[in-house]
């Protein structure tokens, strides 16, 4: 067991963008594992859009990050020390363990996951929480059918690669919105999408028009703002909106921007709906199952963004989802 323990606490609520002053940097005694227990030193910790929201006290489907609370998060520990007889060290465990170096836990709410069958950051990404939100938003929440068009936003990220993918699996057409022509041509040239949108380059309502001519039966958003809107006009006759997320409003100093175009609801006879993916927590193995089928016979082809550093690069690691600078699933490997 090492002496001393590494983390990072929320120092205050931020306001817009966090600023690297929302974070303290403590450096405290390690705890030992007491009995039932064991203990293991952080390997992977996910980066998570949602990770913003947990900053601000307001009611949510969790409760907020206490202020001097180590920063909630999802990560890979490794077993160092057990007294818990279903954990050994040299076990690789998955759980929210928080940004810390160091980790006791009593397995509660945790995972064991093996090495040999997937790398590790898969558990965090396309077979961790991200995978598990693809598959139920696309294949619940949106009720995806064979043959339909599929358009997803945040395309080239954790969940958006994951998503798009699913929907072709499903032998449907798939469209992609994602930033640049980097994260365009990866989705069509590598993930198979039949088309992609550069929402910082084009006009995505008229380039959905071009390729959705029939209209998007499934639209899986992930970003919110002008691009939900955008979409909302294009919609086919009794189209699903799915709500993942809306990262282009998680910084908002102002209120959140809301769809200006939502009665094509109306008029379409389609329906809006958002999820939290905990709610499928339950059923998680079975989408583990069909998502590493289809990773085995490359029909889902996994993306993951590596920042390998220390614990106290995680501020700035988050800071890159902000700016689209991830591809695939971003993960702080600590080194
Ligand atoms: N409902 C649930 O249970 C659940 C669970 C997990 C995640 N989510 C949500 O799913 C979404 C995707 O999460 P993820 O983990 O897969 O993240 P991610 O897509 O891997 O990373 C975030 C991406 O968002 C894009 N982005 C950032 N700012 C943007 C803006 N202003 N406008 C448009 N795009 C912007 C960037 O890509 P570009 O370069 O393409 O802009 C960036 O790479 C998030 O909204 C997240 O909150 C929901």
């Amino acid at each position: 067991m090492p002496g001393t323990n590494r983390q990072i606490r929320l120092a205050r609520r931020p306001v817009g963008a966090v600023v690297p002053e929302d974070w303290e940097h403590v450096t405290e005694p390690a705890a030992a594992p007491g009995p039932g227990m064991f203990a293991g030193r952080t390997r992977y910790i996910s980066l998570d859009p949602a990770m913003r929201g947990w900053l601000d006290d307001r009611p949510s489907y969790l409760p907020p990050v206490g202020i001097g609370e180590v920063m909630r998060a999802g990560s890979v520990i490794e077993v160092t020390e057990s007294d818990h007889p279903g954990y050994r060290p040299g076990d690789f465990v998955v759980g929210t363990f928080g940004v810390q170096e160091y980790v006791v836990s009593d397995g509660k709410g945790t995972l064991k996951v093996d090495p040999a069958l997937a790398p590790l950051p898969t558990y965090l990404g396309a077979l961790g929480m991200p995978g598990m939100t693809a598959y139920f938003g696309l294949l619940d929440v949106g009720a995806l059918k064979e043959g339909e068009t599929v358009v997803v936003s945040g395309a080239a990220g954790a969940v958006g690669s994951v998503a798009g993918q699913i929907a072709k699996a499903k032998g449907c057409r798939v469209i992609g919105i994602a930033g640049g022509p980097d994260k365009c041509a990866l989705l069509t040239e590598e993930l198979g999408f039949d088309a992609a949108v550069d929402y910082r380059a084009e006009d995505v309502r008229k380039a959905l028009r071009t390729h959705a001519p029939d209209g998007i039966d499934v639209y899986f958003d992930n970003v919110g703002g002008e691009i939900l809107d955008a979409a909302l006009t294009r919609l086919a006759m009794h189209a699903r909106v799915v709500i993942c997320g809306a990262i282009s409003q998680y910084n908002n100093e102002t209120a959140v921007q809301g769809p200006s175009n939502y009665l094509s609801l109306l008029v379409r006879r389609a329906r809006m709906e958002g999820f939290v993916v905990f709610d499928y927590a339950k059923r998680y193995g079975e989408a583990a199952r069909e998502l590493a089928g289809w990773i085995g016979d490359g029909r889902i082809k996994v993306k993951e963004h590596l920042v390998t550093g220390a614990l106290d690069d995680f501020p700035a690691t988050l800071q890159m989802l902000f700016r689209g600078e991830n591809t695939g699933k971003l993960v702080l490997e600590l080194s």
